[in-house]
């Protein structure tokens, strides 16, 4: 899914920390645009009710379960091949209903007498559940049960399916175009007569598919998916794949059925369907792969940025990780009701409006980079995710950390001139680093079992930490290295899913071929550091006051409100360090072990009286302190001609300054952080100055009000 973000992020902060007082709030505000998630108020009951429907009597029993450990997981007893799904929606003002059949063959792996799949929000027809396949003349469902807290749909049949048998599991039943922005639901929008005109579309990742059809819902159950979907014949419908062909109804003479080519393997939660009265708009030059962005009547005009985008990046992604994109075509659509920022669904990606309209005129630059960055995102998990994806939701970091740390460089071979690796750093670093500084932070990896806990996995900690983090590996194990790598892990995995470890085994095997340094180390001991531990280091870097020459690093785990008892984390470091940023060379590469024990190097600085830069451009996520000599070289150089030290580690220096002043790290606090922020009058590039607003505000709100804060503005207006 793409994020949600909208609002400027300083205005996001201010008022998060102004309204709610609270940092986490920011990752709330920001990712929960959606509504609470569908079924909360069942998961506070504390006892589980299970509704039990015996098919001849109609007779229904229920039975209560101790509160207790409960296994959200299905049973692996049967493999989903193809889904048949059929589904009409009436889409009417007050009649909202859905008419859905869907048929599922799959193959038993387990002796078993029962088919537990998922379902929820719908009226199961007992009546027309059949089981069917050779060898199973005379097997009834015998009654089935429904499960709330689990979503569980059981059949329990008259005889055994036994392991290896094929067979088709068919069943009708109604459902209902919800409100509520997940699963099959409608939104809404005025036409130029001021008109309600409905639309039906639907977002199911991570756990709504099960509202739309009976299903085997977990990302792991990957099976084709053959769709017809039901429409009147003044609207259109568009799914996965192309339609096939469109055939009159049987008795409803203003219907027609859209038949669907079948689709390749793929998770339930990246289908998607949507029947409208909407524009397409076919992009201008498209390649091999067809593409078209869908909008309301009148908002043609504001697709063509997006129209004339993506074809070139989904070229760029292809080339990136030398895998064609397996599908004909690729639609986009603008929905005006959307609760993300907008949903990868294989070839039909699905945007909130803002996210994918673009009027040249009205809109600002800011709006253009958030559609430019939203389709790079989209377009990245189309192989990142789609077609190879994670097996369960507690690695949904992997998934969306590779969306965004693939975001910037999509992004940037549409529109160099926005410099995406830059604004990368206040986007994603800095802004995460505000986050994950905070005790209350939490792992990369993360368990979650029911819906509720999926949900809560969408935050800046999966989308912002995550990309960063896997850019910093870009950067130890080398570009080519990891694309290369990543490539051999997708066509591995291809139409399957898979873990981190298995992608971390293609990525060492690749670094190992190339003799890439990992200090002895395997790349899951190196992420594992990263990924399985909240927070990330302050890294330390002080010259010997006797002999300039000699270095010693070491690290802390950083912590924006330190205390008492704090536990310690270590983390296997990517140490860069630079003197010369003309000079490529002058570069140095170490590894910092997961340690207090501090290194000392004596082979890194070749001027001594030069200033040291530790975290070339920023590639590592951890923040830098300086002893008072090194500090003091780096101010100098700022105030003389701050253009000897690149831009993205002048940000990264005011960045660093004002937060470990903040923090109680830096030994002068404020005092160092504002001698060296004094430079900015000097400073024309728009990223430190961006980092330096970002942070003077929240400066500027704690000490609103005060002496202090009057001083701050009389320090602030002289720069
Ligand atoms: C909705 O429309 C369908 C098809 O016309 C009809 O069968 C059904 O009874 C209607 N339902 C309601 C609640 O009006
Ligand atoms: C539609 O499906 C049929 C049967 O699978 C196939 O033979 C035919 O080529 C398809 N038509 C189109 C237009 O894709
Ligand atoms: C789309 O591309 C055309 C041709 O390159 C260009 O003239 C037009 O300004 C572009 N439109 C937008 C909205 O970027
Ligand atoms: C910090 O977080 C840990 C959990 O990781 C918790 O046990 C501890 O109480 C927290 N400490 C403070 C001071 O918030
Ligand atoms: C995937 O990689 C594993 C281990 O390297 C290998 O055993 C397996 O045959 C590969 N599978 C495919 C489909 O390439
Ligand atoms: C350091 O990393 C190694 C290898 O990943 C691990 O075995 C060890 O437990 C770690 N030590 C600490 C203090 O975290
Ligand atoms: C340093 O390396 C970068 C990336 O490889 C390259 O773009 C740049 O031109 C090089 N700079 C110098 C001064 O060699
Ligand atoms: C570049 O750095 C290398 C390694 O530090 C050094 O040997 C070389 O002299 C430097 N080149 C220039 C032109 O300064
Ligand atoms: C400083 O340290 C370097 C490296 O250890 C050494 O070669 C040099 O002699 C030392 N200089 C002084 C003045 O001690
Ligand atoms: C400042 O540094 C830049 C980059 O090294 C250099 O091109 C420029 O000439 C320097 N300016 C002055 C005034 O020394
Ligand atoms: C902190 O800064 C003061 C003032 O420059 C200096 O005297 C002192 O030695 C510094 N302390 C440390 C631990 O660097
Ligand atoms: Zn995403």
């Amino acid at each position: 899914m793409g994020k949600g973000v909208t609002l400027p992020k300083w205005l996001v902060i201010a008022a998060c920390i102004i309204f709610v007082g609270g940092m986490v709030a920011v990752g709330l505000c920001v990712y929960y645009l959606a509504p609470p998630p569908p079924g909360s108020e069942v998961t506070t009951d504390t006892t589980s009710t299970v509704t039990e429907t015996t098919t001849q009597t109609d007779m229904t029993t229920t039975t209560l379960r101790p509160p207790g450990d409960i296994n959200y997981r299905l049973p692996r007893h049967f493999s989903p091949i193809l889904y048949t799904v059929r589904l009409l929606p009436i889409i009417e003002e007050g009649n909202f209903t859905i008419f859905g059949d869907v048929t599922i063959d799959m193959v038993c792996n387990e002796n078993t007498n029962h088919i537990v799949l998922h379902i929820n929000d719908m009226d199961v027809h007992q009546e027309t559940i059949k089981v069917s396949g050779e060898g199973l003349e005379g097997m009834m469902v015998h009654h089935t049960s429904f499960d709330q807290i689990t979503q569980f749909f059981t059949i329990h049949l008259s005889g055994e399916l036994k392991a290896g048998m094929q067979l088709s599991l068919s069943m009708s039943y109604l459902a209902k175009l919800n409100d509520i922005l997940g699963g099959f639901y409608r939104s809404s929008y005025f036409d130029v007569n001021g008109n309600r005109r409905y639309i039906a579309t639907t977002q199911f990742q991570p756990t709504d598919a099960r509202r739309a059809f009976p299903c085997f819902d977990e990302p792991n159950f990957k099976a084709r998916f053959a769709i017809t979907l039901g429409r009147k014949k003044d609207m259109t419908s568009i799914s996965n794949m192309p339609i096939n062909r469109t055939v009159p109804h049987e008795n409803m003479p203003d219907y027609e059925w859209d038949i669907y080519e079948e689709s390749v393997p793929m998770s339930t939660y990246l289908v998607a369907f949507v029947i409208s009265d909407f524009v397409k708009n076919p992009a201008p030059n498209a390649g091999e792969t067809e593409v078209a962005v869908w909008s309301r009547p009148g908002a043609e005009e504001q697709t063509r940025y997006a129209t004339n985008i993506t074809s070139t990046v989904l070229e760029y992604f292809e080339e990136f990780f030398q895998i064609p994109y397996p599908l004909p075509k690729q639609d986009m659509i603008a929905i005006p009701d959307f609760g993300a920022g907008a949903m990868e669904n294989w070839g039909l990606i699905t945007y909130r409006e803002t996210a994918v309209l673009y009027q040249p005129g009205v809109s600002s630059a800011q709006n253009k980079q958030r559609v430019a960055v939203v389709i790079a995102h989209e377009l990245a998990h189309q192989w990142f995710g789609n077609l190879v994806t994670t097996d369960w939701w507690d690695l949904l970091w992997l998934n969306e950390g590779f969306a965004t740390y693939l975001e910037f460089k999509g992004v940037d071979r549409v529109e160099p001139e926005m410099k995406m690796e830059q604004q990368y750093l206040n986007d994603a670093i800095h802004y995460v680093m505000q986050l994950d500084g905070l005790n209350s932070s939490h792992p990369m990896i993360m368990p979650a079992n029911n819906p509720d806990e999926i949900n809560e996995l969408f935050d800046p900690i999966a989308y912002e930490k995550s990309g960063s983090v896997l850019r910093m590996m870009e950067d130890f194990l080398g570009l080519e290295v990891l694309k290369e790598g990543l490539t051999n892990y997708l066509n591995n995995r291809t139409y399957d899913t898979a873990t981190a470890d298995v992608l971390w085994e293609f990525l060492g095997d690749t670094a190992t071929k190339y003799s890439v340094d990992l200090n002895g180390l395997t790349v899951k001991d190196i992420l594992d550091t990263w990924s399985l531990q909240k927070n990330f280091p302050v890294v330390k870097v002080e010259r010997n006051p006797e002999n300039y020459t000699e270095i010693t690093v070491s690290q802390k785990r950083f912590i924006s409100a330190q205390f008492e008892g704090a536990e310690e984390y270590y983390w296997h470091v990517p140490l860069t360090f630079i003197q010369d940023f003309s000079n490529n060379s002058s570069l140095k590469r170490r590894w910092l072990s997961n340690s207090s024990e501090p290194a000392v190097y004596t082979d890194i600085i070749d001027e001594p009286n030069s200033w040291i830069i530790c975290n070339h451009k920023v590639f590592g996520y951890y923040r830098v302190d300086y002893d008072e000599i090194n500090w003091d070289l780096i101010q100098v150089q700022l105030q003389t001609n701050h253009t000897k030290i690149d831009v993205m580690n002048r940000a990264q220096i005011v960045d660093d300054a004002l937060n470990l002043a903040s923090a109680d790290y830096l030994n002068q606090t404020y005092k160092r952080a504002m001698d060296l922020t004094s430079y900015l009058k000097n400073e024309f590039d728009w990223l430190p100055w961006e980092t330096a607003d970002n942070n003077f505000d929240r400066l500027r709100n704690l000490l609103s009000g005060t002496e202090a804060g009057a001083l701050l503005n009389v320090c602030l207006l002289k720069i």
